[in-house]
């Protein structure tokens, strides 16, 4: 099984950025480590992160035509306005599942609504990297339930 971790603007800072809210842990740090984790799981995990839209939007496209079978998303800040990745998603017929470190709904209220969610299979928050498990542990489970192998 083939999943795609997708990052957005201002998570290649974590470990730099709002460390009270988002830890002290590393991008790459953060990376390696679920690579690791999914890899004991058996499952492939690449990550890419972009501060770009347009990157975003490419890198999603890139997963339907390479056949992923699953993509865990936090599209950071364009969560809350990017109609353009709601319908990169859509378009992918791909399960998504969107996770956000922090938890969107205790903070600030343009960071309540999620114009991305309704796009995907669901939503984590405020679990921080765990979350990104938790994603990956929806994925493993569906796969065992629909019989598939992972890898
Ligand atoms: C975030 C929450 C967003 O509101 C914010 O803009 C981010 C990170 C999170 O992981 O908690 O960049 O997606």
């Amino acid at each position: 099984m083939k999943i795609m971790l997708l990052q957005g603007p201002n998570l290649n800072f974590l470990g730099i950025r709002e460390k009270n809210v988002y830890g002290l842990q590393g991008y790459d740090d953060i990376c390696r480590e679920l690579k690791e984790y999914a890899f004991l799981k058996g499952v492939e995990l690449d990550c890419f992160q972009s501060n770009g839209e347009g990157e975003i939007i490419d890198r999603i496209q890139q997963c339907y035509l390479e056949k992923y079978d699953g993509v865990i998303i936090n599209p950071g800040a364009y969560t809350h306005y990017s109609y353009a990745i709601f319908d990169a998603i859509k378009s992918t017929n791909l399960p998504f599942v969107e996770v956000h470190l922090s938890n969107i709904h205790t903070r600030e209220e343009f960071r309540h609504h999620s114009v991305t969610a309704p796009a995907c299979v669901g939503q984590i928050c405020g679990f921080g990297t765990m979350g990104y498990k938790m994603a990956l542990g929806y994925f493993i489970e569906n796969s065992l339930d629909s019989g598939e192998e992972n890898i």
